[in-house]
């Protein structure tokens, strides 16, 4: 696991960005997994700004609501066509989120894990991560063999999302999410946290034992898994002076 500490979210989006960018240019027919919520709010902004080719990148996000009306301005088919999609010269056909309000859901999750498959699985998968350790909607207990399905929402995400909704009870129960397992096959992760909320989650996910309490720490199995965070999210890592060190130091064929 590769740990970047930059002193701002906008210095540690910005090495998210050139990584993203990067494979777009040398892969223009990338498969992206994506993620909402704030966290990736200035990596979409920049990405727009980098004017890249997204007429042949396939992505599929990692979640969606259960029940929320697609055009609700909380549904996550909303937040990428106002925050990315809309932006950008993708092919509809080519973008994939979970359908939070079909009468089958669980073939749904099934049909959803077959599209990844034949899409030739996930080059970069995005993540943020939750004050409680999730990843995707993986919260904790998670197995950390899941694979895309139905998850209930911990009174903690409520109430950290509740931000968007106006008030908790308006926060959805139940989510469909792509699970650890099926995150853990993507071919590179890069998980970006910004603020000091997260800092205990991120110092458990890096430094913790692996464990489904804290689902992130999966990633700790994941041979190309990258952090990207500012120093509020690092304020907990115990070897912050070392991952800084490493980071300064890198040979140049090694920098994103
Ligand atoms: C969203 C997702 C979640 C969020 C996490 C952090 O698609 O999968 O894991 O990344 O809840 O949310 P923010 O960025 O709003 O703090």
């Amino acid at each position: 696991m590769e740990i970047v500490i930059q002193e701002t979210p906008e210095a540690a989006t910005e090495i998210a960005a050139m990584i993203v960018a990067r494979l777009l240019r040398e892969k223009p027919d990338a498969v992206l997994g994506l993620a909402t919520g704030s966290t990736p709010l200035l990596l979409y902004r920049s990405l727009i700004e980098k004017k890249l080719d997204w007429s042949r990148v396939t992505t599929f996000n990692l979640d969606e609501y259960i029940g929320l009306p697609q055009d609700h301005p909380q549904s996550y088919h909303s937040f990428m066509w106002t925050n990315l999609f809309r932006h950008v010269n993708i092919d509809r056909a080519r973008v994939h989120i979970p359908d939070g309000n079909a009468k089958d859901i669980p073939g749904v999750c099934a049909a959803y894990e077959k599209r990844i498959r034949a899409a030739g699985g996930i080059d970069l998968q995005i993540l943020g991560i939750g004050t409680d350790g999730h990843i995707g909607f993986n919260e904790p207990t998670s197995s950390l063999a899941s694979r895309t399905r139905i998850k209930t929402l911990t009174p903690q995400t409520r109430k950290d999302n509740a931000r968007f909704f106006g008030d908790e009870e308006s926060v959805p129960h139940h989510v469909v999410t792509m699970g650890i397992g099926t995150i853990m096959e993507a071919r590179e992760v890069l998980l970006l946290a910004f603020g000091a909320q997260k800092a205990q989650a991120v110092a458990e996910a890096a430094e913790g034992p692996m464990t489904a309490i804290n689902p992130a720490s999966a990633l700790q199995m994941h041979p190309e898994a990258r952090f990207c965070l500012d120093t509020g999210a690092a304020s907990k890592l115990q070897r912050a002076e070392y991952y800084r060190w490493v980071y300064d130091n890198k040979p140049d064929w090694q920098r994103p």
